[in-house]
């Protein structure tokens, strides 16, 4: 079989700081009903004072090369989707590598909001298929709280932090297994949806997280359906294929559209939006973190991830464990 990426290690880890649903409506005209009833959300993980997408990264990164039985040494590139780095530069990824001891190889940020972890395991496994890397270390770290507007009710209640990393390894066998597809698209006309209003290059304006929720919903639905016949058609499959569905966490209503498109039943998808709401580009890798850990997902199974975000940009990966 061609080179291919196996996805060989799986780590996540959370804030300590749990916020629910209750805490947030003693502070802003909102409600738990509200909440659950339009996003699914119960409570999130808010970041301490230290917790920073470096220091959150190094943990899921650890954790994943612990699960995969390797050492920093054994990883060739770090790529770190992240929205809130600690730093304009260098990049998260470099502040990863030096925390977990990874002195050779190299390691660079990728800015694609809540679709991030999806264009980075695609470059992953591009560099993987071009030769360019045996191990590639993907990271989705992220800090939403500190861009949030927690004033705007809108918004404030729909994101938690976190990070999640899988380690994929370079595979000739001809098991059939790893990244099968992967799919990726923008459309920069519809930047003004979701966006962070001004920061390092716009230091006058607020930082603040900005959406147009009810057009963001309408286009995630549609684009990310559309983006499942996408990728089962490139790869010759059927829905009837697909053993889970591991989506980006943003809200439960579009999980259950997508899941719905792929006749999916709800004990098939992984919904960690209940408990993390949406941690932008770590919502994939600490949902398959999750679930591989406690045994749902095994060895062999087809899995599809999807994602949408500020952009817009949207992709789909599907790949046998
Ligand atoms: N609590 C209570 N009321 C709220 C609220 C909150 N947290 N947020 C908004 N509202 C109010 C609005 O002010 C509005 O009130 P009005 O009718 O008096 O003006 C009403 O609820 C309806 O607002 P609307 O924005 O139309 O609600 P909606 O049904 O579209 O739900 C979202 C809002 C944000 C939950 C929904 O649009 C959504 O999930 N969009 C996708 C967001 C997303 O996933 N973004 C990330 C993509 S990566």
């Amino acid at each position: 079989m061609a080179r291919h990426s196996l996805l060989v290690g799986f780590g996540g880890f959370l804030p300590d700081r749990v916020v629910t649903n209750v805490e947030l409506a003693s502070q802003l005209d909102t409600s738990d009903e509200w909440i659950r009833a339009r996003t699914g959300i119960a409570c999130r993980h808010v970041a301490g004072p230290h917790d920073t997408a470096t220091s959150m990264g190094a943990e899921a990164a650890s954790r994943a090369l612990s699960y995969a039985g390797l050492s920093a040494s054994d990883i060739d590139v770090i790529l770190v989707a992240t929205a809130t780095p600690d730093q304009a530069f260098p990049a998260t990824a470099v502040r990863i590598q030096a925390e977990i001891g990874m002195i050779s190889g190299f390691g660079y940020d990728i800015s694609s909001a809540c679709s991030g972890f999806v264009f980075a395991l695609a470059t992953a496994d591009s560099l993987i298929r071009s030769h360019q890397a045996n191990r590639v270390l993907v990271i989705g770290s992220e800090v939403y709280s500190r861009i949030l507007d927690w004033s705007d009710r809108g918004t404030c209640v729909l994101f938690g932090d976190g990070a999640g990393a899988v380690i994929l390894e370079a595979s000739e066998s001809d098991d059939h297994r790893g990244i099968l597809s992967t799919h990726l698209h923008s459309d920069g006309r519809l930047r003004d949806l979701l966006y962070v209003d001004g920061a390092v290059g716009q230091p006058e304006k607020s930082g603040k997280l900005r959406m147009s929720g009810r057009d963001v919903f309408r286009h995630a639905v549609e684009k990310l359906s559309s983006s499942v016949d996408e990728v089962l058609s490139s790869c010759g499959l059927t829905r009837d294929h697909i053993d889970w569905l591991v989506p980006h966490q943003a809200n439960i209503r579009i999980i259950e559209a997508v899941a719905k498109k792929l006749a999916l039943p709800a004990d098939r998808v992984v919904i960690t939006v209940d408990r993390h709401a949406n941690t932008s580009a770590a919502s994939i890798p600490l949902a398959l973190d999750e679930a591989v850990r406690d045994g749902r997902i095994r060895q062999g199974e087809l899995v599809l991830m999807e994602a949408l975000g500020g952009g817009l940009t949207w992709g789909t990966a599907l790949a046998r464990l």
